[in-house]
């Protein structure tokens, strides 16, 4: 910890700062495509904005290895940065795809065409040839009149031409939680929910609408190409060493959530595999809440995803995380301070930190650990 403060700040000087600089509680959060589709621990727009106006320029590669629904990925390309993104769950990554494709008028034109056809469209669906996902105990979380209507949306959208398939995809994927009797967004249990017959259908078109219209109010601002693989991020092969200006991501908070649970239903219908999603996802619940767990298989895991920043990442290249501490077996995980010392020994530079304020009402990720602060640390290569 010593080490800390030679090149940066320490934890009680990053908190001494009061002038809230990530804070942005009053930021409005919900804007255009942001709001596609719901995703826990979301980054706040304006946190990868300002990362990607400070320390990069037009044209630059933006990183974002944990880059979930893709926040970082589409206001890089908005701020003309090519966007790499990287998470290991499909919906992630079906999701930030949608947001960060290229949409023409042509295409605008086609989904306004798909959306007002809809009605009609769903009716020539004949009941033998519906697209229904095959797995165990669906009937337990579908009510029948709501799988019939998931198979008749998903059979339609197959027909999709691709970019259009998948911006559907995701917001089909947006109403699955609420469609099933899984209780919540964060909360993978069965409750009993009274499905109303045509409920699919209605909230299918509501969204398509509202996704139409957040598209609408950004597609014709310049923007660049982005990328997003939905890979381990222990393993980023496909990145070339050295191609990376910056990057910007939040981490798994350890112990925190189950990323493949919460989206298992999701995964499923969208044609992903959940049970990889499960094997490789970093800092999982189901891990660290196990009699005896302990935080050393967290940050063996980090420690294998920062050898791959680092080697990717060019010289005087910056790294921004965001990160909350956590708690294993009752004992609190400093996870801020231990990436410090492990981001060293890998010869980077602590440049700074701040502390983040979470709203009081939005004491988010551990609910357990009452987390009302987060970290922000940035280092140089
Ligand atoms: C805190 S969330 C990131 C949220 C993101 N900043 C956003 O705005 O949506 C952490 C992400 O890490 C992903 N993740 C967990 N384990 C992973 C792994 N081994 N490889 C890649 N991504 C992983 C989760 O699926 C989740 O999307």
């Amino acid at each position: 910890l010593k080490r800390t403060a030679i090149y940066g700040v320490n934890y009680e000087q990053a908190k001494s700062f009061k002038n809230g600089e990530w804070d942005f509680h009053d930021a409005d959060t919900q804007q255009h495509l942001h709001a596609l589709h719901p995703y826990p621990a979301r980054f706040i727009p304006q946190i990868p904005q300002k990362a990607i106006q400070s320390y990069s320029s037009p044209g630059d590669v933006v990183l974002d290895p944990f880059c979930g629904c893709g926040t970082t990925l589409l206001e890089s390309v908005l701020a003309k940065r090519t966007a790499v993104g990287v998470d290991n769950n499909p919906v992630a990554v079906l999701v930030a795809q949608a947001k960060i494709s290229k949409y023409s008028s042509k295409d605008l034109a086609s989904i306004d065409k798909f959306v007002s056809n809809y009605e009609q469209t769903i009716k020539t669906i004949e009941p033998n040839k519906l697209v229904l996902p095959l797995y165990e105990n669906i009937e337990y979380w579908f009510a029948p009149k709501a799988l019939k209507e998931l198979g008749i949306i998903k059979t339609v959208i197959e027909d999709l031409p691709p970019k259009i398939r998948t911006l559907a995809l995701a917001v089909f994927s947006s109403i699955i939680v609420r469609v099933s009797n899984q209780d919540s967004d964060t909360r993978y249990a069965r409750i009993q929910k009274c499905y109303e017959a045509g409920n699919a259908f209605k909230w299918f078109k509501s969204k398509m609408l509202d996704a139409l219209s957040r598209l609408r109010s950004i597609y014709n601002l310049p923007r660049v190409e982005g990328k997003v693989y939905c890979q381990d991020g222990k393993n980023l092969a496909m990145i070339k060493d050295h191609t990376v200006n910056l990057i910007v991501t939040s981490p798994p908070y350890i112990n925190a959530y189950d990323y493949h649970k919460y989206h298992r239903h999701r995964i499923h219908w969208i044609g992903g595999n959940p049970y990889s999603a499960r094997d490789s996802e970093i800092g999982k619940h189901d891990t660290f809440t196990r009699p005896n767990a302990t935080p050393e298989k967290y940050f063996a895991d980090m420690g294998m995803c920062f050898n791959e920043w680092v080697r990717v990442l060019k010289r005087n290249g910056h790294i921004l995380i965001v990160i909350g501490d956590g708690i294993v077996n009752k004992k609190p995980v400093k996870v801020a301070e231990e990436f410090i010392l492990m981001m060293e020994k890998l010869k980077l530079k602590l440049v700074n930190r701040w502390i983040r304020h979470l709203k009081k009402n939005k004491k988010s990720f551990n609910q357990s650990a009452r987390i009302d602060e987060e970290h922000v640390i940035l280092f140089k290569k």
